[in-house]
C-alpha cells in the first residue's frame, strides 16, 4: 500500500524540530498523545487537512478535534463559557476534548469541522513538545486507517499507515489508551458525545449532570448522528467480538478482564488485578494481538460500567456491533 514515499520515523528532540517544520510545509506527521496516536496536520490548510481523509480512507468528511498547546490558544478559536473554562482549568492538559462555537476570526479550515458551526478542541498532556514547536493549530484524528482500532504506538501507525503519510513522531505507548472523552457544550447545557479518558463521574463532579450522545442502539435505527464519526462499527477488528463471555471456546481468542473469560486458543489479559486504567491502556493493543491470532472469534470479558470502564465498553459494543461498509 505503498503510496510511493518512505515515512519518516521520526523520535527526541531533533524528530520534533523535523515533525514541526513537516507540519508547516502541510504534510502528514503522526504523533503520540495520552490517549492515542493522531494523525496530524496544519488545520488551518484545507489541503493538509484533506489529505488526513485520503490517508485515513474515511469515506465522509467526519469533524476533526484541533490539538493546542494551551487553553489560550484553544480559546482564540473557539468561545469558551464558563463551563468550558472551569472543565479546562480543571481537565488540560488531559484526555477531554470540548465541542464550543467557532469565533468568526478562527483559521481552521472549515473542511476540519466539517463545515459545522462547532469546533472540538482539546489540550493533550503528551504531544506537548510538537504542539509548541509547530505554534499553531494542528487538526488530528486518531492515525489508523477508517474503521480500524486507534494506534497506541508508533509500530501501529505505521502498520496502518506507512507509506502514506510523511512521518511518525514517535512518543512511546500512549498511557491512557482511549481516546478523549468529546463534550459538546455549544447548545448551553453540556451533553457527552463520547466516553473516554475522563471519566464522565469526574465530569459530573465538576459541573453537575450532563445530557447523554446516543446510544448505539439508538444509532444504529435512527442514524442521527450528532457527532458523525460516532459510527456504530468505528472501532471494529477484523474478528467478530462477542461481549460480556464468562467462557471462551477452543476456537476463540480471550480478551481477559481478570479471571474472564475462563478457556480461549489465545488470551489477551487487560488487568490481572482489575484495574480499569491498566486494562483501558492495553485495550487496542489486545484487540490487535488476538486479531492476528486469527480464531473464529473475539470472547470479551465482561467489564464494570464506571470510570474508564465506561469507555472501555463502548469501545467494545462498538467492536462487536454490526459491520457498516464501506469501512
Ligand atoms: O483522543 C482523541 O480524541 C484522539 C487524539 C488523536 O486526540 N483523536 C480522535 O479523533 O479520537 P477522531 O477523529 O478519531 O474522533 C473525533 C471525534 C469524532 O467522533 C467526531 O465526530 C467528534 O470527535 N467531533 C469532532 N468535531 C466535532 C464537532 N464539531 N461536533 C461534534 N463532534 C465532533
Ligand atoms: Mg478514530
Amino acid at each position: 500500500m505503498s503510496a510511493g514515499f518512505v515515512t519518516e520515523r521520526l523520535a527526541g528532540a531533533v524528530g520534533v524540530a523535523r515533525a514541526a517544520v513537516l507540519l508547516r510545509e502541510g504534510k502528514l506527521v503522526a504523533f503520540g498523545t495520552e490517549t492515542v496516536y493522531g494523525l496530524g496536520a496544519d488545520a488551518t490548510r484545507p489541503d493538509a487537512v484533506a489529505a488526513i481523509f485520503a490517508a485515513k480512507g474515511r469515506p465522509h468528511f467526519n469533524p476533526l478535534i484541533c490539538h493546542y498547546a494551551d487553553a489560550e490558544a484553544a480559546f482564540a478559536d473557539v468561545v469558551a463559557d464558563a463551563t468550558a473554562r472551569l472543565l479546562a482549568a480543571r481537565f488540560w492538559p488531559g484526555p477531554l476534548t470540548l465541542v464550543l462555537p467557532r469565533r468568526v476570526t478562527c483559521r481552521v479550515a472549515l473542511l476540519a469541522g466539517a463545515g459545522l458551526e462547532t469546533l472540538a478542541v482539546r489540550v493533550p498532556a503528551a504531544g506537548q513538545d510538537l504542539l509548541r514547536a509547530f505554534g499553531g493549530a494542528v487538526a488530528a484524528p486518531s492515525a489508523n486507517r477508517s474503521g480500524q482500532v486507534s494506534p497506541t504506538s508508533a509500530e501501529h501507525v505505521l502498520a496502518g499507515l506507512s507509506g502514506r503519510i510523511a512521518a511518525v513522531l514517535d512518543g512511546g505507548p500512549c498511557p491512557v489508551g482511549v481516546e478523549s472523552t468529546v463534550l459538546d457544550l455549544s447548545a448551553g447545557r453540556g451533553f457527552l458525545l463520547r466516553q473516554g479518558g475522563v471519566p464522565e463521574e469526574a465530569i459530573v463532579d465538576a459541573i453537575g449532570p450532563v445530557g447523554r450522545g446516543i446510544t448505539p442502539g439508538q444509532a444504529e435505527t435512527t442514524r442521527n448522528l450528532r457527532s458523525p464519526g460516532l459510527l456504530v462499527s468505528h472501532y471494529a477488528p477484523g474478528l467478530p467480538v462477542r461481549l460480556g463471555a464468562t467462557e471462551a471456546a477452543d476456537d476463540e481468542a480471550a480478551l481477559a478482564f481478570g479471571a474472564l473469560p475462563s478457556g480461549g486458543a489465545a488470551r489477551f489479559q487487560l488487568s490481572s488485578g482489575e484495574d480499569l486504567a491498566e486494562a483501558a491502556s492495553r485495550l487496542f493493543e489486545g484487540l490487535r494481538w488476538l486479531d492476528r491470532a486469527g480464531l473464529r472469534g473475539i470472547a470479551a470479558g465482561p467489564v464494570p460500567d464506571r470510570g474508564l470502564g465506561r469507555a472501555i465498553n463502548d469501545r467494545l459494543q462498538r467492536a462487536a456491533a454490526p459491520r457498516e461498509g464501506p469501512r
